[in-house]
């Protein structure tokens, strides 16, 4: 007993030291995307797919990651900003974000989705050629993706940008807006949720998650993509995957 107590001082003391103090990263996330990143009601802690692939990485890789909610409009600036080291919240690779940060290896694909209210009976191509109200997520790569093309292509729809996904489901669903583009996943825990709301199909090509770190960190990206690699070769991914994707 006597041990452990000398040896967990020792541990303590060390930690104070810089050289041996375990590294800390701050993870910046969006508290409001399931099953991604969120906060567990319960717990009051983060959580979510993401979420717990960081602490598991962050565990065995001998670091300290915690999670910071955020908005997600302001998140590239905070990270640029040195207000958190990575973005690992289910962040879309894009190549207008790459010019302003790098990105570790590809981590999960996603299809888009449009998500309408269970009774309608909109197809994804009423969507784009009738003059209703579509919802997006502002800041993400299919809100800019959807406005591009409308610009390009002339579509009628009029766009509603929404602070969280979850926000522009309760809008589908008291009657504001007729559609939503938004990432599969998050449609899907509105879905298992019981939200009276269904997918009429998907749109455009698949995204690759990717955690979002600033340029010149080569480190955190060497540590990241390790970290990735070791997960993806044990157990616990699948586990993951079963708890937070249905897969
Ligand atoms: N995939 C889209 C993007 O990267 C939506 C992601 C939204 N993710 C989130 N944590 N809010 O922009």
């Amino acid at each position: 007993m006597k041990k452990f107590f000398v040896c967990a001082l020792l541990a303590s003391l060390l930690a104070a030291v810089p050289a041996f103090a375990k590294k800390s990263y701050v993870n910046g996330i969006d508290p409001n995307y399931p099953p991604f990143a969120y906060m567990d009601e319960k717990t009051g802690q983060a959580a979510g797919f993401d979420v717990d692939s960081l602490n598991w990485i962050a565990k065995t890789m001998g670091v300290e990651i915690t999670h910071k909610p955020m908005a997600w409009d302001g998140i590239i600036p905070a990270l640029l900003a040195k207000q958190i080291d990575m973005v690992g919240s289910g962040m879309s690779i894009t190549p207008e974000r790459s010019k302003m940060v790098q990105f570790s290896d590809p981590y999960w694909t996603v299809s888009r989705v449009f998500l309408v209210p269970a009774d309608s009976k909109l197809t994804p191509e009423d969507i784009l050629s009738q003059k209703i109200k579509l919802g997006v997520q502002r800041g993400t790569s299919e809100a800019n993706a959807i406005k591009q093309e409308q610009q390009e292509k002339g579509y009628p729809f009029e766009l509603r940008f929404y602070e969280s996904a979850p926000l522009a489901v309760e809008d589908l669903l008291n009657g504001r807006i007729q559609a939503a583009l938004m990432d599969e996943l998050p449609a899907d825990d509105a879905i298992t949720k019981g939200r009276a709301v269904k997918k009429a199909g998907t749109h455009g090509k698949p995204d690759g998650f990717g955690v979002a770190l600033r340029k010149d960190d080569k480190e955190l990206r060497a540590l990241i993509d390790e970290g990735y690699r070791k997960l993806m070769a044990d157990p616990y991914w699948k586990e993951l995957q079963k708890k937070y994707l249905n897969k």
